[in-house]
């Protein structure tokens, strides 16, 4: 890059998201970096200058010349990467990768990680919500020997500054579906959706990612040799300049996360059994629906509940005992059978509930034949998802 020449766009990688390990041989890695930082951008020119500055003189003082600033933006027709690209020339430690194909937070995370040095992995979010000041200490808590250092809203000293209530709702409530489907995962951490940490490059050496949307720690957490985490309260700021890109779609992205990193978990040999247990509930479920109907003489709201409730126990039973037979034989005990059953139903209730409902709806409003009604319940709100949740 000569004196007065903006540095050149760092090369986008292609293929698996798989982060390298660091460069040993000195002659490519001159001067190991301790940090490598990136900063996701889409439409951010408002915010990307005072970032950059804040983040330099912040690290400089901190580690000096031991750090990188990776600005991945996904080609924002705000040209923030162009904006980005002129402060290198102030800014040596700043480069600029733009991604014309991928889009995506969490790929862009990714992507930056690795065409970086660095022996930490970090990553900021560019419109200053995420107070820098935080990174200190997160860094403190990588030295002091965590291999994942998450800046977390729900511990102490941690909050969300102007979050309306629908938003704080909904973020909460997608921690608890992610609770119900992946405990092992979210429930390391008190804020999984906190898009602000550092983890050590070595617990992801060679590990290839697969996140999609916004959650990228949720990928970590998950696939990461992540042995110790140790969290930092910030408080959430308001959003200066700008808007924030998120939108319903990144919680059916999220949704669809879960379900990619649960089943990911999963041999194939569970996940077929899962699938067959999910096909035989819809035969107990339309059969006896249509046994209450016919020789029950019962009526359409009650025979939706019961032949519901009696494919929740057909599936909880076969779940239990076959389909994840190697983990509840380890939780032995009526009472724990009972507790997950508990568990299983009140996790389906929900799910129910909404059946029942669209059964009625299409019977009765759209005069659907019943027994297809009841298929397209089934169809759209399978109680077996439930065994997603049960163990
Ligand atoms: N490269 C790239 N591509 N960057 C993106 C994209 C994208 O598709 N979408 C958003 N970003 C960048 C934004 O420019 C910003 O720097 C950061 O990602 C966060 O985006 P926001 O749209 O501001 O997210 P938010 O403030 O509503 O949500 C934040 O907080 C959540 C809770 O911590 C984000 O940090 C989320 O990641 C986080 O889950
Ligand atoms: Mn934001």
């Amino acid at each position: 890059m000569s004196l007065n020449q903006p540095a050149d766009l760092l090369q986008v990688p292609t293929g698996p998201l798989k982060i390298p390990a660091q460069a040993e041989s000195p002659e490519i890695n001159p001067c190991p970096l301790e940090l490598s930082l990136v900063i996701p951008t889409y439409q951010e020119s408002e915010n990307v200058t005072e970032i950059v500055q804040h983040l330099t003189q912040l690290l400089e003082a901190r580690i000096p010349h031991r750090y990188e600033l990776i600005l991945v933006d996904d080609d924002s027709p705000d040209q923030t990467w162009k904006i980005a690209q002129t402060l290198t020339l102030q800014y040596s430690q700043l480069k600029v990768m733009r991604r014309q194909g991928e889009r995506g937070l969490s790929t862009a995370v990714v992507r930056g990680w690795q065409v970086t040095q660095g022996e930490i992995l970090g990553v900021i979010d560019a419109d200053l919500q995420h107070p820098p000041e935080t990174l200190l200490q997160l860094l403190e808590a990588i030295k002091a020997g965590a291999d994942l250092a998450v800046a977390s809203r729900h511990i102490e000293e941690g909050g969300v500054s102007d979050w309306s209530v629908t938003r704080r709702f909904l973020s909460r409530g997608a921690q608890l579906i992610g609770l119900l489907l992946l405990p092992g995962v979210l429930g390391r951490v008190s804020d999984p959706m906190s898009g602000y940490f550092m983890v050590r490059r070595q617990v992801l050496e060679n590990v290839t990612l697969n996140p999609i949307g916004y959650k990228i720690l949720l990928e970590v957490v998950a696939r990461g040799n992540i042995r110790q985490i140790t969290e930092v309260g910030y408080v959430f700021q308001e959003r200066l300049e700008g808007e924030s890109k998120v939108t319903w779609k990144q919680y059916i992205e999220y949704l669809q996360h879960l379900l990619r990193l649960r089943f990911s978990r999963w041999p194939v040999g569970r996940f077929l059994r899962f699938g067959i247990v999910g096909l035989s509930g819809v035969f107990v479920d339309i059969g006896i629906f249509y046994l209450l109907r016919t020789t029950g003489g019962l009526g359409l709201t009650r025979s939706a509940i019961l032949s519901a409730e009696v494919a929740i126990l057909n599936n909880f039973i076969w779940n239990d005992l076959w389909t994840f037979g190697d983990i509840s034989r380890q939780q032995r005990g009526w009472k724990r059978g009972l507790k997950r059953f508990i568990k299983f139903n009140l996790v389906c209730l929900l799910g129910l509930i909404l059946n029942v409902a669209l059964v009625n709806l299409l019977f009765n409003l759209f005069g659907m034949n019943q027994y297809l009604a009841k298929l397209m319940a089934i169809a759209l709100l399978p109680s077996g998802i439930s065994g997603l949740i049960s163990n």
